[in-house]
């Protein structure tokens, strides 16, 4: 079949990988090929055991894989044959040098830039999809320019919004699309391309165009607004527990003013995830470059509030628990640093597992799709911890559960079945607030959600 475009996608991780397979099944017309350094995670990808667990995307893959969507190593050649290519590699936290716990590490990103010079044969389109530094393009450009022999490169920035356990759903109806693009004749015809992919099934007025400057920021921007919404509701929720006040009350009178809208006020453990904490602390990093000391630590204590959410939830299990958790079993329910997702990248639960751990306690780790990733986490600090797939399992001879991510099955479990298996008093610590608390307590079990007043059998 000819196709109209070939697109390649560099990075075939959570958002390349989904994204693409996405495009492709709505863009029948377009060669899509992702491409990446790991050889085991293409062999994945051409597997029946696709490398990532998102609801719906296997179904997806499998419809348009070996069609229009192809995964490869072969990145010369896939930079060679494209007219558009998404940059779609990881974007970590520098742990090194200038910058270091808070710039963008921009080793993989950059190294990509080196080899579409020196791979390219005719002009293309570059679409950064990683998210990036404000002026990275910049950069990019300049590094194109330099080894360029006379072909055009056009760079427009196109930031992915989709979060992980609903990619699908976001990305075949997002909020709105975002592309950045320079203002001047090729920016727009670059631009228009762009567009022309997602208005195959994004309505257009939902498809936003502006410069590159103002694309690369909005990005971070919108992750600060969303991490900022739950490190305020997680800071009152420290307050309600003092009050006698009630967290969701709370969130929902508030959320219920148009002007501040009903979602993303759940108080938790604290926030998770590879990319909340990463680019706040960019933008972070940014505004200090830039001398804006004020903005920047205002949106430091974003960052600061969730590692006080982590540290207060476990510290009040050991207070609780007669101030020692030595020898004692805990069952962690939840893994993954939210529900419907295997990834463990900035997990709350890390943190909350290390800290059990310095305190000597057993820990009996279950969760539905994070056990893999979990034991990769805690290799060579996990003699004293076991992984079991069967909650019911886990909680036999605990002293207490922690419930750390939200999953569904969860709420069903029969709690009346694993309070008998429990050593007691029991205690259950629910980090997401996702279970019966009266219930729970009519039970048998000491109950301690988050934000809200504590049922306890104690006097
Ligand atoms: P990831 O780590 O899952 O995937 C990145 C992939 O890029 C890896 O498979 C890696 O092997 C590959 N890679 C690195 N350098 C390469 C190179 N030179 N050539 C080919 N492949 C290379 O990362 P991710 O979660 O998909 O995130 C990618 C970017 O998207 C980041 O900037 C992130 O901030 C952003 N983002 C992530 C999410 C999310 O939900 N995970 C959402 C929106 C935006
Ligand atoms: C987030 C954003 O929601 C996406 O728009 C963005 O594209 C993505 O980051 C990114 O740039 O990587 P993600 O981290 O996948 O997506 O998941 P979220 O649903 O945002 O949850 C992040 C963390 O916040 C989870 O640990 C979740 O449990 C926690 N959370 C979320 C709360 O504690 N309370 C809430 O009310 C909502």
């Amino acid at each position: 079949m000819e196709f109209k475009k070939n697109i390649l996608c560099i990075g075939a991780g959570y958002v390349g990988g989904p994204t693409m397979a996405v495009i492709a099944l709505k863009c029948p017309g377009y060669r899509i090929e992702v491409v990446d350094i790991s050889a085991e995670r293409i062999r994945r990808w051409n597997s029946d055991s696709i490398p990532i667990f998102e609801p719906g995307l296997d179904e997806i893959v499998k419809q348009v894989r070996g069609k229009n969507l192809f995964f490869s190593t072969e990145i010369e050649k896939g930079i060679k044959n494209a007219d558009i290519i998404f940059v779609s590699v990881n974007t970590p936290t520098k742990t090194f040098g200038e910058g270091a716990g808070m710039a963008s590490d921009l080793q993989y990103w950059e190294k990509t830039a080196h080899e579409i010079v020196e791979f390219s044969r005719g002009d293309k389109i570059i679409v950064e999809k990683s998210t990036l530094p404000v002026r990275t393009a910049e950069a990019m450009e300049r590094i194109l320019k330099v080894g360029n022999r006379g072909r055009r490169f056009e760079v427009l920035s196109n930031p992915e919004f989709l979060a992980e356990g609903s990619a699908v759903a976001d990305l075949l109806e997002p909020d709105r699309v975002l592309i950045g693009a320079h203002q001047t004749p090729g920016g727009k015809r670059a631009e228009k391309e762009l567009v022309d992919i997602y208005a195959h099934w994004v309505p257009r007025e939902k498809i936003i165009t502006t410069n590159l400057w103002s694309s690369e920021l909005s990005k971070l921007v919108a992750n600060a607004f969303l991490a900022q919404r739950i490190s305020s509701v997680n800071a009152i929720s420290a307050l309600c527990e003092k009050a006698d006040a009630d967290i969701s009350d709370i969130a929902y009178a508030v959320g219920s003013d148009s002007r501040v809208g009903p979602k993303f006020l759940n108080a938790s453990v604290g926030f998770g995830g590879s990319c909340f904490k990463k680019d706040i602390l960019n933008l972070v990093y940014i505004c200090k470059t830039y001398g804006l000391t004020e903005v920047a630590d205002y949106w430091e204590m974003v960052v600061k509030m969730n590692d006080y959410q982590k540290r207060r939830f476990v510290q009040r299990m050991i207070k609780e628990m007669f101030n020692t958790v030595a020898e004692k079993k805990i069952a962690l329910f939840g893994f993954a640093f939210k529900a419907n997702t295997g990834d463990t990248r900035e997990s709350p639960a890390i943190y909350v597992t290390r800290k059990l751990l310095e305190e000597r306690a057993f820990v009996s780790i279950t969760d539905p799709q994070a056990l893999k990733n979990a034991k990769e986490d805690l290799r060579g600090i996990d003699d004293r911890v076991t992984y079991e797939p069967d909650p019911y399992k886990a909680a036999e001879d605990a002293y207490a559960i922690a419930v750390l991510t939200e999953w569904d099955e969860y709420e069903h479990l029969d709690f009346e079945r694993i309070y008998q298996s429990m050593k007691k008093p029991a205690f259950i610590f629910d980090g997401r607030n996702i279970l019966d608390h009266k219930k729970l307590h009519e039970i048998g079990f000491n109950v301690y959600p988050i934000g809200k007043t504590s049922f306890t059998h104690f006097d």
